[in-house]
């Protein structure tokens, strides 16, 4: 049985989050909302309650979790090494979407690492996730709250549809605000490598620490190995169309609708007139697109879309990490 809290968002219930933070604390599985997507968090310390969330997610027991700290000296409980550049990034990104790569300390659950000697910590800047971790007096562990393979979770309602009778509690804090999962730097290497795109920027990065590499693919499989599985993928066959005109997407559309029922996420005001057809229109910014993308997959997923054609955005920026989602989720295998 899964108890949902609803919370104020802007004035979380300090006895709500307090009830969050016992079930962490005697072991339990707690999904909470962040500013990226909501994650499935577990004391970071306990290995039997990190266990529960690859069990809960059907998540592959060699894809690593993040840890999330609420202050600067809790991560010295989960990091054994923290350096000059990571301290640079932490006094400008955290809290924030960056989560950096650091030796991990011998204190942390053995399956947080996945085997790796390393470890994964980010500080949230949500309201609900650095009460819940504060009162928790643990690092929490989390992976986004959904089941393994599906888009992330942006709405409690998600992490309901995915987890529910798999977990304990969700403290449902409303949508999140980012929409995408953070940004992931390796600070273990020289220059540091930028494992998953997200809302800091690789510009962003470069500003603060100096140059930092964009990990190729096959590179980034042997050090993430969480970009190795599919990812971020609604049932539907996803086609992204990352340039083209209207004209020509509409004409796409037309075709595959004669194969079945088709979805549209895009920035261009398609009309067809055919109730097997399914949209959902953004603006056409990066900032849209990532807060609404993992909703309107599911939402055409629901609909019953055979197949989703996606619009794509200017690839730079913060676009970079929305263009990063939305090729892995048309890849057909990850
Ligand atoms: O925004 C986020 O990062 C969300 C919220 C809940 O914080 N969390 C999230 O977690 O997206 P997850 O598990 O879905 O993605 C974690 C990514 C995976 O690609 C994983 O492989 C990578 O981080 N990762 C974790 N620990 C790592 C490590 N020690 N070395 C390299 N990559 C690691
Ligand atoms: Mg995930």
């Amino acid at each position: 049985m899964t108890f949902v809290l609803k919370l104020d968002a802007q004035h979380p219930q300090p006895e709500l989050i307090e009830q969050a933070a016992s079930v962490i604390r005697q072991g339990g599985l707690v999904a909470f909302p962040t500013e990226t997507v909501y994650g499935l968090g577990a004391d970071a310390m306990n290995e039997l309650a990190v266990q529960r969330i690859f069990e809960a997610k059907g998540r592959p027991a060699d894809n690593p979790l993040i840890v999330h700290v609420c202050d600067r000296a809790m991560l010295d409980l989960v990091a054994s090494e923290v350096g000059a550049k990571a301290e640079a990034l932490i006094a400008a990104y955290w809290p924030g979407p960056l989560t950096l790569v650091l030796k991990r300390s011998q204190r942390i659950a053995a399956s947080v690492s996945a085997g790796l000697s390393t470890v994964a910590v980010r500080m949230p800047r949500n309201q609900i996730a650095s009460e819940l971790i504060r009162r928790a007096a643990t690092p929490i562990a989390a992976p986004s709250a959904n089941r393994s393979g599906r888009p992330s979770p942006t709405t409690a309602a998600h992490v309901t549809s995915d987890l529910d009778g798999r977990i304990d509690m969700i403290l449902d804090g409303g949508e999140t605000i980012i929409g995408i999962e953070s940004t992931v730097l390796d600070m273990t290497s020289e220059p540091p490598a930028i494992l998953r795109p997200g809302w800091v920027t690789r510009e962003q990065l470069t500003e603060a620490i100096g140059p930092v590499q964009l990990t190729k693919a096959a590179e980034a499989l042997k050090r993430s190995p969480g970009v190795r599985h599919k990812h971020y993928s609604p049932r539907a066959q996803v086609v992204l169309v990352e340039h083209d005109s209207a004209a020509s997407i509409h004409q796409l559309c037309s075709e595959l609708l004669k194969e079945g029922p088709v979805g549209f996420i895009g920035h261009s005001r398609l009309e067809i007139d055919d109730p097997a057809f399914n949209l959902v229109i953004l603006e056409n910014s990066a900032e849209d697109y990532a807060r609404s993308i993992y909703a309107a997959l599911r939402k055409l997923d629901e609909q019953g879309a055979r197949v989703i054609v996606i619009e794509g955005i200017n690839d730079e920026g913060e676009g970079a990490a929305v263009m990063d989602r939305l090729r892995r989720s048309a890849a057909d295998d990850q």
